[in-house]
């Protein structure tokens, strides 16, 4: 029988160390060191790291405790097997917590011998697989973890940029229908700045109603927007000096629709949709393009409402040169409180008009 795995002898007794070479041999072990001294050992040890080191407990000179921990110390997983002397077995005595795996008596029991060479390299091939498994295993996560901190740094790093660029698309896209919407207009040129003057009033208005910023920021954005559909009328129809057919009032009738269509993909400007649907329906619901009525007006639409019926009543316009004076339309704009206004914002715009 052939028994694989490395034995490391420490003997300073020369026959004594012959005798159990040959033992070793005896037991099909081909590969045996002899050293006979400590430190020649423990150097031999560290070059070659055998599975087994048999060493003479006599030879510890600074105690048995000190013997096996030297060999621990280049290998922790090393089996050492104090071999005692003739004559010395009261060093049993000495062996119990020094860290030694086994040990042998004089004359040695070839049995014994045996078992512990069988067991203790099968035992050393497997703690130091073990150990080998355990170190590449936290090498793998330590590798893991720096792949994982590299990739989260990348995943926030890609999300901030994404943001970023998500943030730029969207100014870029409010920039391009905000200046769409002052072409619109500008077509008229009685129209020119309308959006932005009734945005102006709006704003006076939520804020004497204490309406929260974000709220506020969306009706801004509402007004500026709120005639975009007028891009599907004609300019015959736009800019006409006379009073228009009842064809061509169905064809303006249809621009909060037009604006609201435009404006759906746009995610982001998801209230100011309907509030640019909703900007020409009256509070009796003879308004269009739904015919809403009262609170079912989304409040922003009706304060739009007024804002734009007052600007559009202040401005010259194609089929009107000269605008009314205020208190005309101050007068319109009571008159038909209730009607075609809900008369709670009326009240509020009476409140704050001197201030447009
Ligand atoms: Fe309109
Ligand atoms: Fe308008």
């Amino acid at each position: 029988m052939e028994i694989s795995g490395k034995i490391l002898l420490i003997c300073d007794d020369r026959i004594f160390a012959a005798s159990i070479e040959e033992q070793i041999l005896g037991l099909g072990v081909h590969s045996v060191f002899i050293e006979s001294t400590l430190q020649a050992g423990l150097e031999s040890f560290k070059q070659s790291n055998h599975d087994l080191v048999f060493i003479k407990q006599s030879m510890a000179k600074e105690g048995t405790a000190s013997l096996a921990k030297q060999f621990k110390e280049i290998d922790p997983d090393c089996l050492v097997v104090a071999l005692l002397a003739p004559g010395n077995e009261k060093g049993v005595k000495e062996l119990p917590g020094s860290g030694f795996y086994d040990f042998l008596n004089s004359p040695i029991n070839i049995d014994k011998l045996k078992f512990i060479i069988e067991k203790g390299v099968n035992l050393h091939i497997l703690l130091s697989a073990n150990r080998k498994f355990s170190l590449d295993l936290k090498d793998s996560n330590r590798a893991l973890e720096k792949q994982n901190m590299l990739l989260a740094r990348r995943i926030e790093d890609a999300s901030t940029n994404l943001s970023r660029l998500y943030d730029d698309l969207r100014s870029t896209y409010m920039r391009t229908i905000k200046v769409l919407a002052q072409a619109i207009d500008a077509r008229d040129h009685y129209t020119h700045s309308h959006s932005e003057n009734v945005a102006r009033y709006v704003i006076e208005i939520a804020n004497y109603m204490k309406l929260p910023p974000k709220e506020i920021e969306m009706l801004r954005q509402a007004c500026e927007l709120h005639d975009l559909g007028k891009i599907g009328i004609g300019d015959n129809i736009l800019l006409k000096v006379s009073a228009l057919t009842e064809l061509e009032w169905e064809q303006v009738r249809k621009h909060p629709v037009i604006g609201a269509k435009i404006l759906e993909p746009l995610t982001f400007l998801n209230g100011v949709v309907d509030l640019v649907r909703q900007h020409h329906e009256h509070y009796d619901g003879s308004g269009y393009p739904d015919g809403r009525k009262g609170s079912d007006i989304l409040l922003g639409a009706r304060i739009i409402h007024i804002a734009d019926a007052y600007e559009a009543m202040r401005s010259a316009r194609s089929y009107r040169k000269v605008p009314l004076f205020k208190e005309e339309a101050i007068l319109e704009i009571k008159r038909n409180s209730g009607t075609q206004f809900d008369p709670k914002i009326v009240d509020i715009f009476l409140k704050v008009v001197d201030n447009l």
